[in-house]
Parts: structure tokens; C-alpha cells; sequence
């Protein structure tokens, strides 16, 4: 069915498109847009960056004097690989967390989300099987399916994706012949799950991936927004001690600077760099001039760090304002509700009690006006109805507050509900396991 506007009609090429396009559904996010997007309702479901801590006056003089200077360079078509000023660039903006990488494995991507499908594209034939944490980036489970493959989920706790399970996946997929191409993971600030995987697990996670042979995709757009102390170090960092060749790294200004302009870059292992380049030609010719300079004027000359630093902070006190709401509210609810604490990025992930259903509950919250995201479009297998992904990143604090007041609300209802028509196991059951198994203790 395609939509055309006011009305959902039959699609007459219905039997035309290529297989591979059985997998592109829209994604639930997409579908909520419409209606999160108006004002009256609190939105916690998108994962917009908060833009309007950018200095736009700066920025504007910035990019009038790139076009009245350098205009006939800027709008041209650039090489395949990326603008060679902002590679070098891209290395000192990985070497914060770590990474000693050169300008000449780097290419530049149309936003990291372009990095996902080049890999994707030059490694991945239908059928073969990915390895990524549950829950994960619906946006990766987006290029994965139209790739055509098989996605493997391995389980994820409080300390990122559990080693002994992605190796047990590992295992099992190679017990069945099939063939596992990538491990793919965001180990640092999780989309959607908002946990870091810790120190010791990033060498075991690579160690599973030497013992199985496989590469390791770790997507980072996230790495410079922590909210305490340094930089957590990239996998990528780790692997530096003779595994580098085992991980391919994305990056992304999209989190950092603006998402608008669409910048974000691949680091490769050499022999893999030269193929996505290949493959960055075919999709793109070139990934856009533009942009780029924009984006190396304005690291060049202002003070992005300081920028950064400032958007760590916006996000540390939306942060502290939706976990403190949700501690306020939600417990005496919910006894059994649990949800992750995060150390930086955009997200929180919260599990519902066994018997309440988030799906089922989105439209009755939108009803009474706060939006966020069903854990099941986090999933390849339909798991993660009891989830939902909150997101602090855009609402103000007062605006957050309000939302989990509102959210409270529906999720009473939705109790008092199942006591009167359902088991009546929705309060305050408490047993163990991952984030879509019964929640443990909250804690
Ligand atoms: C984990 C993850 N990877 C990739 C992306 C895509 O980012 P970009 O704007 O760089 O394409 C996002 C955006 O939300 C993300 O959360």
C-alpha cells in the first residue's frame, strides 16, 4: 500500500519491485512522526539532536564566507573518498576516543546511516546472517532487511552486549551453515538502550569476534556526548594491539554539529576502504562537497569542542530530568518497571511489567498527548513489546517532566485495566532476565 496523502490506496506496482524491497517497511518511527510532531504532544520518541544550542549567526558568516571565497571549489563535485582537509580532520575528532587512525582509511559517508548500507552493500549477500544486539538501531535493522539479510539478535544487559551470548549466537549460526558476515554494535551510549558496553567486555567482544572470524561493524555517533569524565575509549581503540583489522568504524557529525548536513565517514581496514569507495561512487559519485566544507570550516574555525561540551551538558540535564520523573511517577505504578541509566547520548530504555503491552498502549498515549517509541521496532523478530525508547534529547526538562506525568497516566490506566479484564500480573511481577524477558528488580 503506498500512502498518497489523505488517503491509503492499492499500489499498482505492487508486483513490479525488486525483492529485495519486501523488507522497506516505514518504520514505526517514521509513522509517528505525524503525530508526535504537534505541539500539543510531548514527543520523547524522536532522536533529534538539539539544534538550537548551535551558534547559527557564526555559523552563517562561516558558510557566506565559504562561498563568496571558495565557492567554485565547494560546489563542484569532490572525490569518491571524502575532502582529504576534512579526513584529517575526521582523525583528530577519533583520536578523543582514542583512535590513532590515518586520513587515507577514511571515507566520508552521507551521514553514518550511508557508512551502514556501504558496508552492507560491498559485504552482505541475501541470506547472510548479521549479528546485532538486543534491541538495536532500527535504522541498522533497516539497511540489514533491504539487504536481504538474516538478522541474529545477541543479548544485551546493563554492560552493553553480553559476550558469552554473541559468542552462543556465533556458534549457533555457524551450527546451521550460515553464513555470519557482521557483528554489528553501538557500544557506546546505546540506540536504543542507552548503556555502554564496559572496558573488559570491549576486548571480549573482540576476542569472540577473532575466535569466529568475523568483522565487527561499531557504529559511534554517540562517543563525544558522555556525561562524566573522559571519552570512553572506541573498540576500535582496543583493537588498535594487532586487531584493527577486525573493526569497521562509523562516526557521524550528525550528533555533534547538525544531522541536516548529513556528514559522517567510515574508518576501514585498507583493502575494505578501497571497495566502500568503489561503492561510495556507484551510490553517490561523490559524497556531497558542500556539506563538507561546511563542516571543516566551521571545526576549523570555532570552537567545536566547546560545542560539544556545551551540548553534553543540555542533554546531562535533559537526562537528569526524565530520570528523575520517571522516579517519581512511574514506581508506585509499576512496581516491577525497570529502566536503564544512561551515561550520555540520547536514550532511555524502559521495560513494563510482564502483561502490559507498549505497542498495544501508543495510541491511548498519544491520545493523552506524549509520544515515544515500542520497543518492537527495535527488534527483528518482533520481540520488545513490554520496551519503549524514551528519548531526552529535544523536549526542555519542564517539557520531559510533563511528558512522564502524562505517561504515568496512560501506564495507570493501562494497570487498572489489565486488574480488571487481564491476569492481573501487570503489578509489581518481578523475575530475571534480558531487556525483553520479565524485568528483575528495579533498581
Ligand atoms: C546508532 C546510530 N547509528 C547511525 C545513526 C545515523 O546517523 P547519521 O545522521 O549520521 O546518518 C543514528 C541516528 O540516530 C544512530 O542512532
Amino acid at each position: 500500500m503506498a500512502s498518497t496523502g489523505h488517503h491509503t490506496r492499492f499500489d499498482a506496482y505492487g508486483d513490479r519491485y525488486a525483492t529485495r524491497t519486501k523488507g522497506m517497511n516505514a518504520s514505526e518511527i517514521r509513522a509517528l512522526f505525524a503525530v508526535a510532531s504537534r505541539p500539543e504532544v510531548v514527543s520523547l520518541a524522536g532522536g533529534m539532536p538539539s539544534i538550537s544550542g548551535l551558534p547559527l549567526d557564526a555559523l552563517a558568516g562561516s558558510v557566506h564566507r565559504l562561498v563568496a571565497t571558495h565557492g567554485a571549489s565547494a560546489l563542484q563535485y569532490g572525490s569518491g573518498q571524502g575532502d582529504p582537509v576534512l579526513r584529517a580532520q575526521i582523525c583528530t575528532v577519533m583520536a578523543l576516543v582514542g583512535i590513532d587512525a590515518d586520513p587515507e582509511d577514511v571515507v566520508v559517508t552521507v551521514g553514518s546511516q550511508q557508512g551502514l548500507d556501504l558496508v552492507t552493500r560491498i559485504f552482505c549477500d541475501p541470506g547472510d546472517v548479521v549479528v546485532c544486539e538486543a534491541p538495536s538501531y532500527v535504522g541498522a535493522l533497516g539497511v540489514f532487511r533491504a539487504y536481504e539479510c538474516e538478522v541474529v539478535h545477541a543479548e544485551l544487559d546493563d554492560g552493553g552486549l553480553v559476550p558469552a551470548a554473541l559468542d552462543q549466537a556465533l556458534r549457533a549460526a555457524a551450527a546451521r551453515g550460515a553464513r555470519v558476515k557482521l557483528v554489528y554494535t553501538v557500544p557506546t551510549y546505546h540506540n536504543p538502550a542507552g548503556v555502554t558496553l564496559s572496558e573488559q567486555r570491549r576486548t571480549e567482544v573482540l576476542d569472540v569476534c577473532a575466535a569466529h572470524d568475523v568483522l565487527l561493524v561499531e557504529d559511534d555517533p554517540y562517543g563525544l556526548l558522555g556525561f562524566s569524565g573522559e571519552p570512553v575509549r572506541a573498540i576500535r581503540a582496543a583493537a588498535q594491539s594487532g586487531a584493527a583489522d577486525r573493526v569497521v568504524y562509523l562516526g557521524s557529525f550528525s550528533k555533534t554539529f547538525a544531522p541536516g548536513l548529513r556528514v559522517g565517514w567510515v574508518l576501514a581496514p585498507h583493502a575494505v576502504r578501497e571497495k566502500l569507495v568503489l561503492a561510495q561512487e556507484s551510490a553517490t559519485l561523490c559524497p556531497p562537497s558542500f556539506s563538507q566544507r561546511v563542516v571543516s570550516t566551521y571545526v576549523a574555525e570555532h570552537d567545536w569542542l566547546g560545542q560539544v561540551k556545551a551540548f553534553r551538558e543540555l542533554y546531562r540535564e535533559r537526562r537528569d530530568a526524565l530520570l528523575d520523573a520517571l522516579a517519581e511517577h512511574l514506581p508506585q505504578i509499576v512496581p516491577g518497571v525497570r529502566w536503564t541509566r544512561p551515561d550520555g547520548g540520547f536514550y532511555v530504555w524502559l521495560t513494563l511489567p510482564e502483561g502490559l503491552d507498549a505497542q498495544a498502549m501508543l495510541p491511548r498515549a498519544v491520545t493523552n498527548r506524549v509520544a515515544y517509541v515500542p520497543g518492537t521496532a527495535f527488534y527483528a523478530d518482533g520481540s520488545g513489546r513490554r520496551c519503549m525508547r524514551l528519548s531526552y534529547c529535544h523536549p526542555t526538562p519542564a517539557r520531559i517532566r510533563e511528558g512522564v506525568r502524562r505517561l504515568a497516566d496512560v501506564v495507570a490506566a493501562e494497570v487498572d485495566l489489565h486488574e480488571t479484564f487481564g491476569t492481573g500480573r501487570a503489578r509489581g511481577r518481578t523475575t530475571t532476565g534480558g531487556y525483553d524477558a520479565p524485568p528483575a528488580d528495579q533498581s
